[in-house]
């Protein structure tokens, strides 16, 4: 039996099958690789010296997902496939409707024809929209600020109906807070393509000498420095939720949401000093005017997690900071 990532060669869905792998799983990865290279299929059959399955396809491609279902034994399915671009999401919101939602629904209609009622759905903080009451738990307010956070939003909603409607399904909704970090390996990690907009990528090429220096959107937050706080997760610790949330689907059925965080929120400043720690680099920084759409502080309560999957983040961010670098270092 094996485990379908799709989106599986990107950040999130690599990382995910890395941990898959380790555990014992089959991987089978979907991916049409338009922000994601085949490099890091490689990469995680190295770390883990086992073979993945991978189609090159498009998930709202019926009939090649309808391949890919009757070819291999799919128990369960990892959902990562999608654009992420906020700003992005902004310029071309119905090239994100389309994508987004195209590939969930042609993909819970090919596990219904094939039987297959298991599935984790890659969502996101981002779902909580402008909320400034801190630390965020399941139970409060979702509404979106942008295009990418409603896709994120509608998913939840179609899973959520799908499972209400059909008592076999079992869901598992993982609302990712800010991923950073690659495994400690260096030979797979974030690659996005052009100029960053993220932030630990973007001190990442700073710390590289890529970029001159890194511009910090807004100095004047009511926050511990007056910089933005969000709640950085290692991806391999985001990677072991993934895991717990396939064992969880396999006892349980229904939809839960679930916050994949720390509960440990930092500042952009703080994130600074920690690469430059662990790079040994400088990391020029300008403050310049607050980013339209951003929020002062964006953190997790991380307890039911902790309660439902029997999961904690352990990795600090000393160890988001030297893995990132590693993986910078390794691609020079
Ligand atoms: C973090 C902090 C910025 C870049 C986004 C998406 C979210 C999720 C994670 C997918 C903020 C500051 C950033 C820079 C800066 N993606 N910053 N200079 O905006 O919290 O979340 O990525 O699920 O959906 O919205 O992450 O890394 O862009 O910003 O000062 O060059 O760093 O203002 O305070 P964000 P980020």
């Amino acid at each position: 039996m094996a485990v379908l990532i799709t989106g599986g060669a990107g950040y999130v869905g690599i990382h995910t099958a890395v941990a898959l792998l380790e555990a014992g799983k089959d991987v089978v990865v979907v991916d049409d690789f338009s922000n994601s290279s085949p490099d890091s299929i490689k990469g995680a059959e190295k770390i883990t010296g086992r073979k993945i399955t991978v189609f090159k396809a498009d998930v709202a491609d019926r009939e090649a997902l309808e391949k890919v279902f009757a070819g291999n034994s799919i128990d369960a399915v990892v959902h990562c496939a999608g654009f992420k671009a906020v700003g992005e999401s902004c310029a071309e919101p119905v090239k994100y409707y389309r994508n987004n939602l195209d590939t969930t629904l042609t993909l819970l209609e090919t596990m219904k024809k094939f039987g297959v009622t298991r599935a984790v759905f890659s969502s996101s903080a981002t779902v909580y929209g402008g909320s400034d009451k801190m630390p965020l738990d399941e139970t409060m307010p979702t509404g979106c600020t942008n295009p990418y956070g409603w896709t994120k939003f509608m998913i939840e909603q179609i899973f959520r109906d799908a499972a209400a409607a059909d008592k076999s399904l079992s869901v598992m909704l993982l609302r990712y807070f800010n991923p950073v970090g690659a495994h400690e390996s260096g030979l797979i990690g974030e690659d996005p393509r052009g100029i960053p907009n993220n932030l630990m990528p973007y001190i990442a090429l700073v710390a590289a000498g890529e970029l001159p220096r890194l511009n910090v959107f807004g100095g004047d937050y009511p926050t511990k420095d007056g910089t933005g706080v969000r709640d950085y997760i290692h991806i391999m610790d985001l990677a072991a939720g993934h895991l717990a949330a396939v064992g969880y689907t396999e006892k349980h059925t229904g939809c839960e949401a679930v916050n994949l965080g720390t509960g440990r929120p930092y500042s952009v400043l703080e994130m600074v000093d920690a690469y430059s720690r662990a790079s040994g680099r400088e990391i020029p920084y300008v403050i310049t005017d607050r980013r339209p759409g951003d929020v002062a502080e964006c953190y997790a309560d991380p307890s039911k997690a902790a309660k439902l999957l029997n999961w904690k983040a352990d990795r600090g961010l000393d160890e988001m900071c030297r893995d990132s670098w590693k993986w910078i270092c390794g691609k020079k």
